[in-house]
């Protein structure tokens, strides 16, 4: 299965060696009737110019910029747009990853779709012909890194620096025609495993044996990208154990790297994850801006702080995390997910793009950069930064269809295009995905995915939990309502529900956690009237008979949300039942039609169970009087 790429029959044949011969192939092979003349120009590097010719075109590009260009052209062409203008195009961020949290016994954390397609027993292993087709999917949306193991490293994933060297280099070398590089998770306490007592940054035999590591590694893959850290986050070792700041960590790997071209991508997610519940004042939102903000400006220029697009963890909502704008001296990178770890397990449709525009159109009114985006902060041109970029982590497994839900590789697609270009529109990408992934089928059937695709994030957010207050999923495995499940568990997770109300107060008089942000937005965020309302019980304690703008009592509101949430999944359903006979694929009709069943009775069961909590707390009836549960 080919996902987007439906309409490309032939397999990428194996021993084409760079991005330029790919592009040659591609276009021959996908527009056989155009003529294209390709010209390289090293100076674009990524970027590209597509220019119309009498009975052709002109594809003028960097290495990678070619094989952009000339997706670009494919894509356009496959969609059946005109190209009549000249298209000049290069990406605004240095470093557009996938995170794929991939285990040397082959399986996923938090994956969906299937097992890893890099690991089996331990070791690295693939199957060649997967590797080019994955190649292709992500360099048709411009993506350039690959990071391919989990952050959370797991033995025997240390053996990539030491002793599965061979391998690594075969797996570059195969994604090197695509444009990607690959990228490695390490543990900051591998230096232990050779018999050095300490992991301390500081230790000049810890920084002696990071310095050879990285010499044999890139001995090998002389274009690896980096490192990607997890430090102190979740038990992972770091450098706090040994009295040092983060920057200090970052720093030392750094300058082992550096010598290479290599850059440290040292994510921020640090908190503490050993809480009290009865603890109203320690705030895991609070936790990286308080570590990090001290160490603003102390890290090298070839370490990019890896900041998620929230202060928790991928919920459906979260504020944008304050780091972005905070930092004025740091490079930095937004993480999202596309594995949808809190977002339906890749068995509810949940079409991210929205959610992502919204994050990266976020201001921050970080000083001297008043109208700065998040997208603008995370460029290279902002900052004085020389590096930044995007990172996802993956939705892809083993799985035929690569992404589990036929759907799911929405968010994929979407990120790609996205990432290169952070000024497209949601709309414009679910449209362009459905009529490239199910070219053949009716007007009415592409319309109608592009419509479910573009309600499901709201309807996923309304049937789940309300305002921005996250969690209520079974714990450990993410995927289900459990109101409770961490509401008295020891990883910060709260949202506090009793009998007068919702919501955690993160205002001055609770955690302070809104004076993380910038004016006006701390001021914003700080009151119940100005707070936006879809995040009001992630910054607010609201009682139950509060009224929202649109007039309805907060618990009324609840009800409300939930009776549609529920609703718009059965409508998908049936909407999705109508279509039969008008998707060309017929297998993938099928499976997403199971999949949308699932979500649909999922959906019911999120309904009943937030409605009957709340109902249990406050004793209000429904105005509508639909069944509640008692
Ligand atoms: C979440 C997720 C973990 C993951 C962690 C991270 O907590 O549930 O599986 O390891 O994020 O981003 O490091």
């Amino acid at each position: 299965m080919n996902l987007w790429l439906t309409r490309l029959k032939d397999p990428v044949p194996a021993g084409l060696k760079s991005p330029a011969e790919l592009a040659g192939f591609e276009l021959s092979h996908a527009l056989p009737d155009t003529q294209v003349i390709l010209r390289e120009q090293p100076a674009l590097n990524e970027g590209y110019r597509i220019e119309p010719l009498p009975g052709g075109f002109r594809i003028t590009g960097g290495h990678t910029g070619l094989l952009y260009g000339a997706w670009r052209l494919i894509m356009d062409r496959l969609c059946g747009e005109a190209s009549a203008a000249v298209i000049d195009s290069a990406p605004k961020y240095a470093m557009r990853m996938i995170d794929c949290w991939d285990n040397p016994d082959g399986t996923v954390e938090r994956g969906y779709a299937g097992r890893s397609l890099f690991f089996r027993s331990g070791k690295l292993s693939w199957d060649p012909g997967r590797i080019r087709e994955l190649g292709r999917l992500l360099a048709s949306v411009g993506l350039n890194v690959l990071c391919v193991n989990n952050v959370n490293v797991h033995y025997p994933a240390q053996l990539l620096l030491e002793d599965d060297l061979p391998s690594l280099a075969a797996l570059a070398e195969a994604f090197r025609p695509f444009g990607i590089r690959l990228m490695l998770s390490v543990d900051f306490s591998q230096p232990m495993r050779s018999g050095i007592p300490t992991a301390d940054p500081l230790d000049p035999a810890v920084r002696e044996w990071w310095k050879s590591a990285a010499a044999r590694v890139w001995s090998v893959v002389p274009d690896l990208a980096g490192f990607l850290v997890k430090a102190d986050s979740e038990g992972a070792p770091g450098p706090f154990a040994y009295g040092r700041t983060h920057a200090d960590g970052a720093n030392m790997l750094a300058e082992a790297l550096r010598p290479f071209g290599g850059t440290v991508v040292w994510r921020c997610f640090v908190y503490n994850c050993r809480q009290d519940w009865r603890d109203y004042k320690t705030d895991r939102a609070r936790a990286a801006y308080d570590h990090f903000m001290p160490s603003d400006g102390d890290f090298h220029d070839n370490v990019i702080l890896q900041i998620k697009n929230g202060p928790q963890d991928f919920q459906v909502r979260e504020p944008v995390h304050p780091l972005f704008g905070g930092l004025m001296k740091t490079n930095q990178m937004l993480e999202v997910q596309i594995a949808q770890e809190y977002t339906g397990q890749q068995k509810h449709v949940c079409y991210l793009m929205p959610m992502f525009k919204q994050i990266l159109d976020f201001k921050t009114y970080m000083p001297g950069h008043e109208d700065a985006t998040v997208a603008d902060i995370i460029s290279t041109r902002t900052l004085k930064n020389a590096n930044g970029g995007i990172a996802a982590v993956a939705n892809t497994g083993n799985d035929e269809n690569w992404t589990g839900h036929d759907l799911a590789a929405a968010n994929l697609f979407g990120f790609g295009r996205l990432a290169f270009d952070t000024t497209l529109d949601s709309e414009s990408i679910a449209r362009e995905w459905a009529e490239l992934t199910f070219a053949g089928s009716t007007k009415t059937a592409i319309d109608a995915i592009v419509d479910i695709l573009m309600r499901s994030w709201s309807a996923y957010e309304k049937y789940t939990s309300p305002l921005g207050i996250g969690w209520m999923v079974n714990p450990n495995h993410h995927y289900g309502p459990n109101v409770e499940g961490y509401e008295f568990d020891r990883w910060g997770t709260y949202h506090r529900a009793n009998w007068r109300g919702i919501g955690v107060d993160r205002t001055t008089k609770g955690t302070g956690y809104t004076m993380q942000y910038r004016e006006p937005n701390a001021s914003m965020y700080e009151h119940v009237e100005t707070c936006p309302e879809e995040l009001l019980l992630f910054f607010h304690f609201i009682p139950y008979d509060y009224r929202l703008k649109t007039g309805k009592t907060l618990i009324q509101h609840i009800y409300d949300t939930h009776f549609e949430g529920a609703q718009d999944a059965a409508d998908f359903l049936d909407t999705w039942k109508k279509l039969d006979g008008q998707i060309s694929d017929k297998e993938a009709y099928a499976r997403v039609l199971k999949r949308l069943e699932i979500q649909a009775d999922s959906a019911i069961e999120w309904r009943d169970r937030i409605n009957t909590y709340f109902y249990r707390h406050c004793g209000t009836e429904d105005e509508h009087g639909r069944k509640i549960y008692e």
